[in-house]
Protein backbone atom coordinates (compact mmCIF):
# COMPACT_ATOMS: atom_id res chain seq x y z
CA UNK A 1 0.00 0.00 0.00
CA UNK A 2 1.00 3.78 -0.82
CA UNK A 3 1.45 5.85 2.53
CA UNK A 4 1.98 9.91 1.11
CA UNK A 5 3.55 11.38 3.66
CA UNK A 6 1.61 15.05 4.15
CA UNK A 7 4.51 17.36 2.55
CA UNK A 8 4.31 14.96 -0.88
CA UNK A 9 0.13 15.50 -1.11
CA UNK A 10 1.05 19.23 -0.77
CA UNK A 11 3.57 19.20 -3.53
CA UNK A 12 1.48 17.22 -5.72
CA UNK A 13 -1.32 19.46 -5.00
CA UNK A 14 0.70 22.83 -5.86
CA UNK A 15 1.84 21.02 -9.17
CA UNK A 16 5.17 20.25 -8.51
CA UNK A 17 6.30 17.63 -10.25
CA UNK A 18 9.18 15.80 -9.15
CA UNK A 19 9.66 17.39 -5.55
CA UNK A 20 10.11 14.30 -2.65
CA UNK A 21 10.29 15.50 0.72
CA UNK A 22 12.74 14.62 3.25
CA UNK A 23 10.34 15.45 6.43
CA UNK A 24 9.42 12.62 8.24
CA UNK A 25 6.18 11.56 8.53
CA UNK A 26 4.56 10.59 12.04
CA UNK A 27 6.06 6.94 12.06
CA UNK A 28 9.54 8.34 11.21
CA UNK A 29 10.23 7.33 7.62
CA UNK A 30 11.26 9.40 5.56
CA UNK A 31 9.82 10.45 2.52
CA UNK A 32 10.08 7.83 -0.14
CA UNK A 33 10.20 7.16 -3.84
CA UNK A 34 10.20 9.98 -6.93
CA UNK A 35 8.05 10.99 -9.78
CA UNK A 36 7.32 8.63 -12.69
CA UNK A 37 9.55 9.71 -15.34
CA UNK A 38 7.56 10.14 -18.09
CA UNK A 39 9.22 7.20 -20.42
CA UNK A 40 8.01 4.92 -16.96
CA UNK A 41 4.52 6.28 -17.51
CA UNK A 42 4.56 5.73 -21.23
CA UNK A 43 5.36 2.43 -20.84
CA UNK A 44 2.78 1.82 -18.12
CA UNK A 45 0.31 3.06 -20.02
CA UNK A 46 -0.14 1.45 -22.65
CA UNK A 47 -4.55 0.20 -22.52
CA UNK A 48 -6.35 0.40 -25.77
CA UNK A 49 -9.80 1.20 -25.19
CA UNK A 50 -13.09 0.53 -27.65
CA UNK A 51 -13.01 3.56 -29.09
CA UNK A 52 -9.10 2.55 -30.46
CA UNK A 53 -7.71 5.82 -28.23
CA UNK A 54 -4.17 4.43 -27.22
CA UNK A 55 -4.64 2.21 -30.25
CA UNK A 56 -0.95 2.56 -32.02
CA UNK A 57 -0.45 2.89 -35.56
CA UNK A 58 1.03 -0.06 -37.59
CA UNK A 59 -0.76 -3.44 -39.69
CA UNK A 60 -0.34 -7.16 -39.80
CA UNK A 61 -1.19 -9.74 -42.62
CA UNK A 62 -3.12 -13.14 -41.79
CA UNK A 63 -0.40 -14.65 -43.86
CA UNK A 64 2.78 -12.91 -41.49
CA UNK A 65 -0.06 -13.50 -38.31
CA UNK A 66 0.32 -17.74 -39.17
CA UNK A 67 4.17 -17.32 -39.08
CA UNK A 68 3.64 -15.73 -35.53
CA UNK A 69 1.22 -18.06 -34.50
CA UNK A 70 2.58 -21.22 -35.45
CA UNK A 71 6.35 -20.80 -33.40
CA UNK A 72 4.40 -18.31 -30.27
CA UNK A 73 0.92 -19.36 -29.79
CA UNK A 74 0.24 -22.66 -31.30
CA UNK A 75 2.16 -24.60 -28.63
CA UNK A 76 -0.45 -23.76 -26.60
CA UNK A 77 -3.61 -22.83 -28.08
CA UNK A 78 -3.36 -25.44 -30.45
CA UNK A 79 -2.78 -24.95 -34.69
CA UNK A 80 -6.42 -23.51 -35.04
CA UNK A 81 -6.86 -21.42 -31.88
CA UNK A 82 -8.81 -24.64 -30.74
CA UNK A 83 -6.83 -26.05 -28.04
CA UNK A 84 -8.07 -26.71 -24.54
CA UNK A 85 -4.91 -27.90 -23.14
CA UNK A 86 -3.67 -24.38 -21.04
CA UNK A 87 -7.29 -22.09 -21.45
CA UNK A 88 -10.82 -22.46 -23.56
CA UNK A 89 -10.07 -22.33 -27.05
CA UNK A 90 -9.70 -18.83 -28.32
CA UNK A 91 -11.88 -19.55 -31.84
CA UNK A 92 -14.93 -21.22 -32.33
CA UNK A 93 -18.38 -21.79 -31.64
CA UNK A 94 -19.88 -18.62 -34.02
CA UNK A 95 -21.57 -18.70 -36.93
CA UNK A 96 -22.03 -16.61 -39.96
CA UNK A 97 -25.49 -15.40 -38.59
CA UNK A 98 -23.90 -14.34 -35.06
CA UNK A 99 -21.48 -11.80 -37.43
CA UNK A 100 -24.45 -10.42 -38.87
CA UNK A 101 -26.45 -9.74 -35.57
CA UNK A 102 -23.52 -9.07 -33.43
CA UNK A 103 -24.82 -11.46 -30.94
CA UNK A 104 -23.58 -15.19 -30.39
CA UNK A 105 -27.14 -16.99 -30.01
CA UNK A 106 -25.34 -19.79 -28.74
CA UNK A 107 -24.11 -18.29 -24.97
CA UNK A 108 -27.79 -18.36 -24.00
CA UNK A 109 -28.31 -22.22 -24.55
CA UNK A 110 -27.83 -24.60 -22.05
CA UNK A 111 -26.16 -27.00 -24.26
CA UNK A 112 -23.15 -24.90 -24.69
CA UNK A 113 -20.42 -25.72 -22.54
CA UNK A 114 -17.60 -24.43 -23.84
CA UNK A 115 -17.54 -20.87 -24.56
CA UNK A 116 -14.49 -19.60 -26.55
CA UNK A 117 -12.89 -16.39 -26.05
CA UNK A 118 -14.20 -15.01 -29.62
CA UNK A 119 -18.05 -16.25 -28.57
CA UNK A 120 -17.52 -13.70 -25.60
CA UNK A 121 -15.67 -10.55 -27.03
CA UNK A 122 -17.79 -7.37 -27.38
CA UNK A 123 -14.65 -5.24 -29.06
CA UNK A 124 -11.80 -6.39 -30.60
CA UNK A 125 -9.59 -3.93 -28.77
CA UNK A 126 -9.88 -6.14 -25.93
CA UNK A 127 -8.12 -8.35 -27.81
CA UNK A 128 -5.29 -6.23 -29.42
CA UNK A 129 -4.40 -4.92 -26.14
CA UNK A 130 -4.68 -8.28 -24.33
CA UNK A 131 -2.41 -10.09 -26.47
CA UNK A 132 0.31 -6.97 -26.54
CA UNK A 133 0.15 -6.86 -22.59
CA UNK A 134 -0.04 -10.97 -21.31
CA UNK A 135 0.80 -12.65 -24.54
CA UNK A 136 2.83 -15.31 -25.14
CA UNK A 137 1.94 -16.00 -21.62
CA UNK A 138 5.70 -17.08 -21.18
CA UNK A 139 7.02 -13.99 -22.70
CA UNK A 140 4.62 -11.13 -22.43
CA UNK A 141 5.14 -8.07 -24.17
CA UNK A 142 7.78 -9.76 -26.28
CA UNK A 143 5.61 -8.78 -29.84
CA UNK A 144 5.79 -5.54 -30.98
CA UNK A 145 3.27 -3.73 -32.73
CA UNK A 146 2.88 -4.87 -36.28
CA UNK A 147 3.35 -8.40 -34.41
CA UNK A 148 0.20 -8.10 -32.76
CA UNK A 149 -1.97 -6.80 -35.59
CA UNK A 150 -0.57 -9.59 -37.65
CA UNK A 151 -0.76 -12.19 -35.37
CA UNK A 152 -4.27 -10.84 -34.17
CA UNK A 153 -5.03 -10.62 -38.07
CA UNK A 154 -4.50 -14.46 -38.03
CA UNK A 155 -7.14 -15.38 -35.51
CA UNK A 156 -9.44 -13.05 -36.78
CA UNK A 157 -9.23 -15.38 -40.03
CA UNK A 158 -9.51 -18.42 -38.26
CA UNK A 159 -13.07 -17.01 -37.03
CA UNK A 160 -14.30 -15.90 -40.62
CA UNK A 161 -14.47 -12.43 -39.73
CA UNK A 162 -11.46 -11.61 -41.83
CA UNK A 163 -10.64 -12.98 -45.49
CA UNK A 164 -6.86 -14.62 -45.45
CA UNK A 165 -6.20 -11.89 -47.59
CA UNK A 166 -6.86 -9.21 -44.85
CA UNK A 167 -4.62 -6.64 -43.32
CA UNK A 168 -5.26 -5.84 -40.18
CA UNK A 169 -3.88 -1.91 -39.23
CA UNK A 170 -5.11 1.14 -36.76
CA UNK A 171 -7.62 2.00 -39.76
CA UNK A 172 -8.87 -0.94 -40.74
CA UNK A 173 -9.78 -1.93 -37.33
CA UNK A 174 -13.20 -0.62 -37.21
CA UNK A 175 -14.55 -3.02 -40.20
CA UNK A 176 -13.45 -5.80 -37.66
CA UNK A 177 -15.24 -4.06 -34.63
CA UNK A 178 -18.05 -3.81 -36.97
CA UNK A 179 -18.01 -7.62 -37.52
CA UNK A 180 -17.37 -9.18 -34.46
CA UNK A 181 -19.71 -11.58 -33.66
CA UNK A 182 -20.37 -10.58 -30.03
CA UNK A 183 -20.42 -6.98 -30.45
CA UNK A 184 -23.56 -6.58 -29.37
CA UNK A 185 -23.62 -8.91 -26.33
CA UNK A 186 -22.74 -6.17 -23.69
CA UNK A 187 -25.53 -6.22 -20.37
CA UNK A 188 -25.64 -3.37 -18.04
CA UNK A 189 -26.68 -4.48 -14.52
CA UNK A 190 -28.13 -1.74 -13.55
CA UNK A 191 -27.94 -2.65 -9.78
CA UNK A 192 -24.17 -3.81 -9.61
CA UNK A 193 -23.18 -0.19 -11.58
CA UNK A 194 -25.06 2.64 -9.92
CA UNK A 195 -25.47 3.18 -6.67
CA UNK A 196 -28.57 5.25 -6.57
CA UNK A 197 -29.95 2.49 -8.66
CA UNK A 198 -32.23 -0.35 -7.95
CA UNK A 199 -30.34 -3.60 -6.28
CA UNK A 200 -29.97 -6.61 -8.32
CA UNK A 201 -31.21 -8.69 -5.16
CA UNK A 202 -34.61 -9.01 -3.71
CA UNK A 203 -34.04 -10.50 -0.40
CA UNK A 204 -36.39 -9.24 2.73
CA UNK A 205 -35.01 -9.57 6.16
CA UNK A 206 -36.03 -12.03 8.19
CA UNK A 207 -37.97 -10.13 11.26
CA UNK A 208 -39.50 -13.06 13.26
CA UNK A 209 -38.50 -16.87 14.36
CA UNK A 210 -35.46 -16.33 12.39
CA UNK A 211 -32.04 -19.15 12.25
CA UNK A 212 -29.99 -17.68 14.88
CA UNK A 213 -27.22 -18.95 12.36
CA UNK A 214 -26.72 -20.24 8.78
CA UNK A 215 -25.08 -23.29 8.44
CA UNK A 216 -23.62 -23.94 4.79
CA UNK A 217 -22.90 -27.33 4.13
CA UNK A 218 -22.59 -29.57 1.09
CA UNK A 219 -23.00 -33.20 0.75
CA UNK A 220 -21.24 -35.70 -1.90
CA UNK A 221 -23.23 -38.10 -3.87
CA UNK A 222 -22.53 -41.77 -3.30
CA UNK A 223 -21.70 -42.33 -6.86
CA UNK A 224 -19.43 -39.32 -7.25
CA UNK A 225 -17.83 -40.28 -3.84
CA UNK A 226 -14.15 -41.50 -4.96
CA UNK A 227 -14.71 -40.36 -8.32
CA UNK A 228 -11.14 -38.24 -7.57
CA UNK A 229 -9.41 -40.05 -4.83
CA UNK A 230 -9.18 -38.87 -1.57
CA UNK A 231 -10.03 -35.29 -1.32
CA UNK A 232 -8.91 -35.45 2.20
CA UNK A 233 -5.55 -35.76 0.95
CA UNK A 234 -5.98 -33.00 -2.14
CA UNK A 235 -7.33 -30.20 0.71
CA UNK A 236 -5.09 -27.72 3.05
CA UNK A 237 -5.59 -28.94 6.66
CA UNK A 238 -5.90 -24.94 7.52
CA UNK A 239 -8.50 -22.81 6.89
CA UNK A 240 -12.26 -23.47 7.06
CA UNK A 241 -12.71 -25.84 4.27
CA UNK A 242 -11.52 -29.66 4.42
CA UNK A 243 -11.79 -32.54 2.29
CA UNK A 244 -13.61 -35.84 3.36
CA UNK A 245 -11.71 -39.33 3.85
CA UNK A 246 -13.60 -40.55 0.16
CA UNK A 247 -12.18 -44.00 0.76
CA UNK A 248 -14.59 -44.41 3.66
CA UNK A 249 -18.56 -44.27 3.52
CA UNK A 250 -19.49 -40.95 4.37
CA UNK A 251 -19.25 -40.38 8.76
CA UNK A 252 -22.86 -40.45 10.09
CA UNK A 253 -23.54 -37.50 12.49
CA UNK A 254 -23.29 -34.18 12.87
CA UNK A 255 -20.99 -31.75 11.63
CA UNK A 256 -19.51 -30.90 15.07
CA UNK A 257 -19.44 -34.74 16.20
CA UNK A 258 -17.77 -35.31 12.43
CA UNK A 259 -14.87 -32.65 13.10
CA UNK A 260 -11.97 -34.49 14.85
CA UNK A 261 -12.19 -37.64 12.62
CA UNK A 262 -11.66 -35.06 9.40
CA UNK A 263 -8.93 -33.62 11.09
CA UNK A 264 -7.83 -36.66 12.28
CA UNK A 265 -7.52 -37.82 8.53
CA UNK A 266 -6.31 -35.07 7.26
CA UNK A 267 -3.16 -34.97 9.53
CA UNK A 268 -2.76 -38.68 8.52
CA UNK A 269 -2.61 -37.76 4.94
CA UNK A 270 0.59 -34.98 5.47
CA UNK A 271 1.84 -37.90 7.90
CA UNK A 272 5.43 -38.13 7.02
CA UNK A 273 6.05 -40.72 9.52
CA UNK A 274 3.54 -42.46 7.40
CA UNK A 275 5.23 -42.03 4.44
CA UNK A 276 9.01 -43.01 5.84
CA UNK A 277 7.21 -46.67 7.00
CA UNK A 278 6.28 -47.13 3.83
CA UNK A 279 9.59 -46.05 2.12
CA UNK A 280 11.39 -47.98 5.09
CA UNK A 281 9.72 -51.00 4.45
CA UNK A 282 11.10 -51.77 0.92
CA UNK A 283 13.91 -50.24 1.49
CA UNK A 284 16.87 -51.18 0.02
CA UNK A 285 19.34 -48.75 0.77
CA UNK A 286 21.52 -50.29 3.96
CA UNK A 287 21.83 -48.31 7.28
CA UNK A 288 25.49 -47.90 6.48
CA UNK A 289 24.97 -46.31 2.92
CA UNK A 290 22.05 -43.56 4.70
CA UNK A 291 25.12 -42.52 6.98
CA UNK A 292 27.41 -42.00 4.37
CA UNK A 293 24.32 -40.20 2.20
CA UNK A 294 23.87 -38.35 4.45
CA UNK A 295 27.32 -37.29 5.29
CA UNK A 296 27.38 -35.75 1.45
CA UNK A 297 24.39 -33.76 1.91
CA UNK A 298 26.48 -32.66 4.84
CA UNK A 299 29.69 -31.66 2.98
CA UNK A 300 28.02 -30.29 0.15
CA UNK A 301 25.61 -28.06 1.39
CA UNK A 302 22.40 -29.58 0.36
CA UNK A 303 20.88 -29.71 3.99
CA UNK A 304 21.14 -25.39 3.61
CA UNK A 305 18.43 -26.22 1.58
CA UNK A 306 16.88 -29.09 2.11
CA UNK A 307 15.34 -31.20 5.06
CA UNK A 308 14.36 -34.30 5.51
CA UNK A 309 10.63 -33.55 6.46
CA UNK A 310 9.85 -29.74 6.21
CA UNK A 311 10.60 -27.50 3.29
CA UNK A 312 13.25 -24.80 3.63
CA UNK A 313 14.18 -23.45 0.18
CA UNK A 314 14.16 -26.26 -1.75
CA UNK A 315 11.35 -29.16 -1.30
CA UNK A 316 11.78 -31.84 1.34
CA UNK A 317 13.68 -35.26 0.56
CA UNK A 318 10.14 -36.64 1.43
CA UNK A 319 8.10 -34.77 -1.13
CA UNK A 320 10.89 -35.27 -3.55
CA UNK A 321 10.54 -38.96 -3.08
CA UNK A 322 6.48 -38.50 -3.05
CA UNK A 323 6.44 -37.49 -6.07
CA UNK A 324 8.98 -39.39 -7.70
CA UNK A 325 8.82 -42.73 -5.81
CA UNK A 326 10.63 -45.26 -6.98
CA UNK A 327 10.28 -44.76 -10.24
CA UNK A 328 12.71 -44.07 -13.43
CA UNK A 329 13.63 -40.46 -13.20
CA UNK A 330 17.11 -41.56 -11.29
CA UNK A 331 19.36 -39.49 -14.28
CA UNK A 332 17.52 -36.91 -15.14
CA UNK A 333 17.18 -35.55 -10.74
CA UNK A 334 21.21 -36.49 -11.37
CA UNK A 335 21.16 -33.64 -13.93
CA UNK A 336 19.77 -31.20 -11.89
CA UNK A 337 21.48 -31.87 -9.37
CA UNK A 338 24.70 -31.41 -11.18
CA UNK A 339 23.39 -28.40 -13.37
CA UNK A 340 20.57 -27.19 -11.24
CA UNK A 341 18.11 -25.45 -12.32
CA UNK A 342 13.90 -24.20 -11.37
CA UNK A 343 10.54 -24.52 -12.21
CA UNK A 344 9.31 -28.10 -10.95
CA UNK A 345 8.79 -26.71 -7.49
CA UNK A 346 8.39 -23.04 -8.10
CA UNK A 347 10.11 -19.95 -9.33
CA UNK A 348 13.15 -20.60 -6.80
CA UNK A 349 16.26 -22.14 -8.66
CA UNK A 350 18.90 -24.75 -7.48
CA UNK A 351 22.37 -23.56 -8.36
CA UNK A 352 24.32 -25.99 -9.93
CA UNK A 353 26.87 -27.99 -8.05
CA UNK A 354 30.05 -28.51 -10.39
CA UNK A 355 32.02 -30.05 -7.80
CA UNK A 356 30.24 -33.19 -6.80
CA UNK A 357 30.68 -36.37 -8.93
CA UNK A 358 27.95 -37.89 -11.18
CA UNK A 359 28.55 -40.80 -8.70
CA UNK A 360 27.66 -39.00 -5.17
CA UNK A 361 24.67 -37.15 -6.92
CA UNK A 362 23.94 -40.66 -7.73
CA UNK A 363 23.80 -42.03 -4.29
CA UNK A 364 21.91 -38.83 -3.08
CA UNK A 365 19.15 -40.00 -5.41
CA UNK A 366 19.03 -43.67 -4.72
CA UNK A 367 18.62 -42.49 -0.91
CA UNK A 368 15.95 -39.86 -1.97
CA UNK A 369 14.13 -42.42 -4.06
CA UNK A 370 13.89 -45.04 -1.64
CA UNK A 371 11.68 -42.70 1.00
CA UNK A 372 15.10 -40.85 2.16
CA UNK A 373 15.19 -43.56 4.98
CA UNK A 374 16.80 -42.53 8.72
C1 LIG B 1 2.81 -20.94 -22.56
C2 LIG B 1 1.44 -21.05 -22.98
C3 LIG B 1 0.86 -19.92 -23.84
C4 LIG B 1 1.39 -19.36 -24.97
C5 LIG B 1 2.71 -19.69 -25.68
C6 LIG B 1 0.42 -18.39 -25.43
N1 LIG B 1 -0.66 -18.35 -24.59
FE1 LIG B 1 -2.31 -17.19 -24.79
N2 LIG B 1 -3.01 -17.88 -23.01
C7 LIG B 1 -2.38 -18.80 -22.19
C8 LIG B 1 -3.07 -18.88 -20.92
C9 LIG B 1 -2.70 -19.78 -19.75
C10 LIG B 1 -4.13 -17.96 -21.00
C11 LIG B 1 -5.11 -17.60 -19.90
C12 LIG B 1 -4.40 -16.58 -19.04
C13 LIG B 1 -5.22 -16.02 -17.91
O1 LIG B 1 -6.45 -16.03 -17.99
O2 LIG B 1 -4.60 -15.53 -16.96
C14 LIG B 1 -4.08 -17.37 -22.33
C15 LIG B 1 -4.99 -16.44 -22.80
C16 LIG B 1 -4.98 -15.89 -24.08
C17 LIG B 1 -5.99 -15.01 -24.60
C18 LIG B 1 -7.17 -14.48 -23.84
C19 LIG B 1 -8.25 -15.49 -23.70
C20 LIG B 1 -9.42 -14.94 -22.89
O3 LIG B 1 -10.55 -15.29 -23.25
O4 LIG B 1 -9.24 -14.21 -21.92
C21 LIG B 1 -5.61 -14.68 -25.88
C22 LIG B 1 -6.36 -13.80 -26.85
C23 LIG B 1 -4.35 -15.35 -26.13
N3 LIG B 1 -4.00 -16.08 -25.02
C24 LIG B 1 -3.62 -15.23 -27.29
C25 LIG B 1 -2.31 -15.70 -27.44
C26 LIG B 1 -1.45 -15.37 -28.54
C27 LIG B 1 -1.82 -14.45 -29.69
C28 LIG B 1 -0.26 -16.01 -28.31
C29 LIG B 1 1.02 -15.94 -29.14
C30 LIG B 1 1.55 -14.62 -29.38
C31 LIG B 1 -0.40 -16.77 -27.09
N4 LIG B 1 -1.66 -16.55 -26.59
C32 LIG B 1 0.58 -17.59 -26.56
C33 LIG B 1 -1.27 -19.55 -22.54
C34 LIG B 1 -0.43 -19.27 -23.60
C1 LIG C 1 20.61 -22.90 -2.52
C2 LIG C 1 19.59 -23.90 -2.26
C3 LIG C 1 19.80 -25.35 -2.69
C4 LIG C 1 20.87 -26.17 -2.51
C5 LIG C 1 22.21 -25.81 -1.87
C6 LIG C 1 20.49 -27.46 -3.03
N1 LIG C 1 19.21 -27.43 -3.52
FE1 LIG C 1 18.21 -29.00 -4.34
N2 LIG C 1 16.67 -27.74 -4.81
C7 LIG C 1 16.62 -26.41 -4.44
C8 LIG C 1 15.44 -25.85 -5.02
C9 LIG C 1 14.96 -24.40 -4.88
C10 LIG C 1 14.81 -26.90 -5.72
C11 LIG C 1 13.54 -26.81 -6.55
C12 LIG C 1 13.97 -26.59 -7.97
C13 LIG C 1 12.84 -26.64 -8.96
O1 LIG C 1 11.75 -26.19 -8.69
O2 LIG C 1 13.10 -27.13 -10.04
C14 LIG C 1 15.61 -28.07 -5.55
C15 LIG C 1 15.29 -29.32 -6.07
C16 LIG C 1 16.00 -30.48 -5.80
C17 LIG C 1 15.60 -31.80 -6.25
C18 LIG C 1 14.38 -32.15 -7.04
C19 LIG C 1 14.62 -31.81 -8.47
C20 LIG C 1 13.39 -31.93 -9.35
O3 LIG C 1 13.55 -31.83 -10.54
O4 LIG C 1 12.30 -32.11 -8.85
C21 LIG C 1 16.56 -32.67 -5.79
C22 LIG C 1 16.60 -34.18 -6.03
C23 LIG C 1 17.52 -31.88 -5.07
N3 LIG C 1 17.16 -30.56 -5.10
C24 LIG C 1 18.63 -32.40 -4.44
C25 LIG C 1 19.68 -31.60 -3.95
C26 LIG C 1 20.94 -32.13 -3.52
C27 LIG C 1 21.32 -33.61 -3.48
C28 LIG C 1 21.71 -31.05 -3.15
C29 LIG C 1 23.16 -31.03 -2.70
C30 LIG C 1 24.11 -31.55 -3.66
C31 LIG C 1 20.89 -29.86 -3.33
N4 LIG C 1 19.68 -30.24 -3.82
C32 LIG C 1 21.29 -28.58 -3.01
C33 LIG C 1 17.51 -25.69 -3.69
C34 LIG C 1 18.75 -26.15 -3.34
Amino acid sequence: MFRWTKPIVFAAALGVAGVVSAEQDASGKTGLGRAATPAEVAAWDIDVRSDFKGLPKGSGTVDQGELIWESTCATCHGTFAESNLFFPPLIGGTTEEDIETGRVASLTSPTQSVRTTIMKAISVSTLWDYIRRAMPWDNPKSLNDDEVYAVLAYLLNLADIVDYDFTLSDETIQQVQERMPNRNGAVFWEGLWRVDGEPDTHNTACMSDCLDEVVVSSTLPDHARNAHGDLAAQMRIVGPVRGVNALEPPLAGSIEDNIDAVRQHARATLDAAALTADGAAGSSVSSEETEAVTALLNDNGCLACHARDTKVLGPSYLEIYSRYGDGDDTGALVQKILNGGSGVWGPVPMPPHPNLSEADAERMVAWILDGAPQ
